[in-house]
């Protein structure tokens, strides 16, 4: 009886610890299909990936690379986050056509708006290419020679595989690289703007509420694919039609409960399950905090210009999103790793691991652990120095970038005059798209800012004054002339010449040096992956998210952060209403709004207690990238979009917890009656197929 007892309790414990894991979808029959199942699929692996009939997969995109999107009716109309179409909603807007702050509804095809540099692919095969990827590569290679043997495989691989001329394909490393798969791809360069709420809906809460839940954010945008004649890829023509899918969601009207199957199935960007003790420490101890330091400081000057000033707003509103949003992700992922006591957990299993390797015949790994301590302990200075660099350098300062942009100019003069004239191209480009939305002052109280946390002995007080680089044309004017004189000209300039020893430090040693380590690392990390799969077997390993498609499931669920307080998994307009500060640049709520709130105007989007809901929680395992993912019911409809986590579960990244890892989704109704009775776009309803599977 006890013994009975003590199994029931060991399998549920089991099937709680299973949840977590980011698949892939061509391989979910087994394990993964039976497990979906018992949490309440109705779908077969066969529903979400199929080669030979239409499957969930063919109405998923990956949205120019860094988002997901879903296609949501059978004229390729299109579902994403509005954090995901932000740049392309600033890109249309102006202080006088302000739809980020108006939002933007096209009221038919005509008024849709096209978009330059804007794609969306498709997923359209999966294969196992590992034999033929890692033929002829050995343990005894060094790093680049490993790699470039890779390298000339995949080439070969790639050339050798018949594809359609529309299609493209791509190979991409599994498990640290002990397993190869090849996509074959189509990408899709004509996608057009439909729709976005304002940002006090798309955008709610803004970065005071980011990676948080109680969340009411309704962070959605909608475009739509145009295709050519016979349903191909087409560059941007007005003679281009909407696309037809081989498959599009329906969307459900009947929401969710605590309990129900959710999956998610999109483009996770990066993630690092796999990491020994030692790293997990540097990255949380190290690399982070000196990080959100940077980032902190450059954003305290970037907001206060931005509340100050509409055009500014505007001008660096995608900016400081981006700079904002991992800001207060890394916070949250360093608290979650201290208070789950992870470094101490990854330590206890590398003791397991080590235990497990003692026998004799596992000695080729017996290294694999102090290997790490010893890389890691050389490349920490390089892993800290490089990460800042690229903070002060690249990311948060535009002179310092623009001058990153001319010293790889001068570089290229070495290289020939081709060379240099492609090189001066490219950085005119660059040049003009920074003084799109350029702020000198800004830019030079970001710089005084954070300038000292890289070296604080610099001394730079006119540099901004004399620059050529604040102004585009006598930025574009240092640029023309021959190699010579350009070369001359921009070592003559006060920026250039302040930045210029930072940046030869960077190419000479702090690059060659991090990716020498690096390569080290990641050979011990491919060994390490290989033994963990062999020593401890089990069908629980996934590999880390790498920007290719992948599914996550789990249950719609609350959590409990802390001592006695508990997150029920569903929140509701009532709760917008709760936080709506008049005015406000973040809790602001459109008049329409708050209308349609006191008329209680919902129409077929409420809920059986006649409440409408915004956002719900569940334990999918999602990460960067899965922004604008659809979350998929037990019968495949859609009933939300992915675009969060809970700042408690953002350490999720690197060690998943099931017990405080949530994402955060838009409930599919709140989109709904956004759609129809704030905006009144009952035309895209209308092309929409909206079920009611519960009943
Ligand atoms: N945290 C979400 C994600 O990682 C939403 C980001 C939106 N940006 C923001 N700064 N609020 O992308
Ligand atoms: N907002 C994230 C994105 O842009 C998704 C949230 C997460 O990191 O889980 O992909």
């Amino acid at each position: 009886m006890k013994l009975i007892k003590l199994l029931v309790v060991l399998i549920s414990l089991n099937v709680s610890a299973q949840q977590g894991g980011m698949w892939i979808p061509s391989l979910l029959k087994g394990m993964n299909e039976s497990e979906m199942q018992s949490l309440g699929s109705k779908l077969s692996a066969e529903d979400i990936y199929s080669v030979n009939k239409s499957s969930l997969k063919d109405a998923i995109v990956h949205f120019n690379g860094g988002c997901t999107a879903e296609i949501i009716s059978p004229k390729g109309l299109l579902l994403t986050n509005h954090h995901c179409g932000f740049g392309q909603i600033q890109s249309h807007s102006s202080v006088e056509n302000d739809y980020l702050k108006e939002g933007f509804w096209a009221m038919s095809h005509e008024q849709e708006l096209p978009n330059e540099n804007l794609e969306v692919t498709f997923i359209v095969k999966i294969e196992d290419v590992t034999k033929a990827v890692l033929s002829g590569v050995t343990e005894n290679m060094s790093p680049s020679e490993a790699q470039s043997l890779i390298q000339t495989n995949t080439n070969e691989v790639q050339k050798k595989y018949t594809k359609e001329t529309w299609q493209n394909t791509k190979v991409r490393p599994f498990f640290k690289g002990n397993q190869y798969f090849l996509f074959v791809t189509e990408t899709y360069e004509d996608v057009r703007l439909v729709g976005a709420p304002p940002s006090s809906i798309g955008k709610f809460g803004s970065d005071t509420d980011n990676w948080m839940f109680p969340r009411h954010t309704g962070d959605f945008s909608i475009f739509r694919i145009y295709a050519d004649k016979n349903n191909r890829p087409a560059k941007y023509s007005k003679d281009n039609v909407p696309f037809t899918p081989k498959h599009f969601l329906p969307v459900s009207l009947d929401g969710i409960q605590e309990g129900d199957f959710t999956m998610v199935f999109g483009f996770p960007g990066r993630t690092n399950e796999y990491l020994p003790a030692v790293a997990v420490e540097q990255i949380t101890q190290k690399v982070n905090p000196s990080n959100i330091n940077i980032r902190a400081k450059a954003l305290k000057v970037i907001d206060a210009a931005m509340k100050n000033d509409d055009k500014t707003r505007i001008q660096y509103a995608s900016k400081q999103a981006s700079i904002a949003n991992y800001w207060k992700k890394w916070i949250g992922e360093n608290q979650g790793i201290e208070k789950s006591n992870a470094i101490a957990k990854k330590r206890d299993f590398e003791a397991k691991f080590t235990k497990a390797i003692s026998k004799k015949k596992y000695a080729k790994y017996q290294h694999i652990l102090s290997d790490f301590e010893k890389l890691y302990a050389d490349f920490e200075p390089y892993a800290i120095k490089r990460s800042n660099f690229i903070e002060v350098f690249y990311r948060n300062n535009e002179l310092m970038n623009m001058m990153f942009r001319l010293y790889q100019l001068e570089q290229s003069a070495a290289k020939g005059e081709e060379a240099f004239s492609k090189t001066r191209q490219f950085v005119t480009s660059q040049l003009s798209r920074v003084h799109k939305d350029y702020n000198a002052n800004v830019d030079r109280g970001v710089f005084e800012a954070i300038m000292p946390l890289y070296d604080a002995t610099s001394t730079n007080s006119t540099l901004y004054v004399t620059t050529a680089f604040t102004n585009l044309s006598s930025a574009l004017k240092t640029l023309e002339g021959t190699p010579e004189e350009v070369i001359a000209k921009i070592n003559n300039d006060a920026a250039y010449s302040f930045a210029k020893p930072y940046i030869k430090e960077f190419y000479t040693d702090l690059e060659p040096n991090y990716q020498r380590l690096n390569g080290e690392i990641a050979k011990v990390q491919k060994k390490y992956m290989k033994a963990l799969m062999e020593v401890l077997p089990s069908d629980k390993y996934y590999p880390d998210a790498n920007s290719t498609l992948r599914v996550t499931y789990g249950q719609v669920k609350g959590y409990s952060p802390k001592d006695a307080v508990y997150y029920k998994p569903v929140s509701y307009i009532d709760g917008i209403i709760e936080k709506y500060i008049p005015g406000d640049y973040e809790f602001d709520v459109p008049a329409k709004l708050l209308e349609l709130y006191k008329t209680k105007d919902y129409g077929q989007y409420a809920d059986a207690n006649g409440k409408v809901p915004v956002c719900f929680l569940g334990t999918n395992h999602t990460t960067g990238g899965n922004s604008g993912s659809p979350a998929i019911d037990a019968e495949g409809n859609l009933i939300g979009l992915n675009f969060d986590r809970v700042w408690e579960g953002t350490m999720s990244d690197m060690n998943y917890d099931p017990a405080i890892c949530r994402n955060i989704m838009v409930d599919a109704r709140y989109i709904l009656f956004i759609v129809d009775k704030f905006a009144g776009a009952s035309h895209l309803i209308d092309e929409m197929k909206l079920v009611h599977p519960k009943k």
